[in-house]
């Protein structure tokens, strides 16, 4: 096997949508769209990688920041090449990037369900935050 990273590209999107959506723990709501993926990738140039097991993609990370903090989104990587430093490596180069970018902190968002990927994390040495719970609301016109 020869696994190979390299940086998302818009044309990426029908392998990558197509890859997410066989993958459990993967969240994909409706702005995940070919217009919401090349707004994402635009506005964070260079940031998200893919692994490629020769053609086939076997792992994905998105990275973005805010100018003050970084996220990572939509790590994944195919169920049978887990377990070989894919899911890692992808991590390493997503916080790489963040860092050259000046970003000392990345936040990611977890479902409490997925004791798998949170075991993950801890193992490569991230850890809960409890001061802060998330919030959100949908910013429609009646702000
Ligand atoms: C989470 C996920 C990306 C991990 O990918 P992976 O390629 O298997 O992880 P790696 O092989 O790079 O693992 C890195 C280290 O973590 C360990 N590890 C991986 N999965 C683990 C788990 N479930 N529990 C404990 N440790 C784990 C590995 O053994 C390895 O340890 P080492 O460096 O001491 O050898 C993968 O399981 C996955 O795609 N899960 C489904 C999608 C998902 O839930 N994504 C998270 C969204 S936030």
């Amino acid at each position: 096997m020869s696994t190979t990273i390299r940086e998302i590209r818009p044309e990426d999107y029908d392998a990558i949508n197509a890859f997410w959506r066989n993958i459990e723990g993967v969240e994909i709501d409706d702005s995940e769209n070919k217009q919401g993926f090349d707004f994402f990738l635009g506005r964070n140039k260079g940031m998200s990688f893919l692994a490629l097991d020769h053609d086939k993609i076997i792992g994905t990370c998105l990275a973005s920041h805010n100018g003050r903090c970084g996220f990572l989104n939509h790590l994944a990587v195919a169920q049978n090449h887990r377990r070989q430093g894919t899911g890692k490596m992808l991590v390493q180069k997503c916080s790489e990037i963040l860092r050259t970018e000046g970003i000392k902190k990345i936040y990611i968002f977890l479902s409490k369900e997925n004791i798998e990927a949170e075991a993950f994390w801890e193992h490569i040495g991230w850890f809960q935050y409890d001061k802060y719970f998330v919030m959100i609301k949908e910013v429609d016109i009646n702000l």
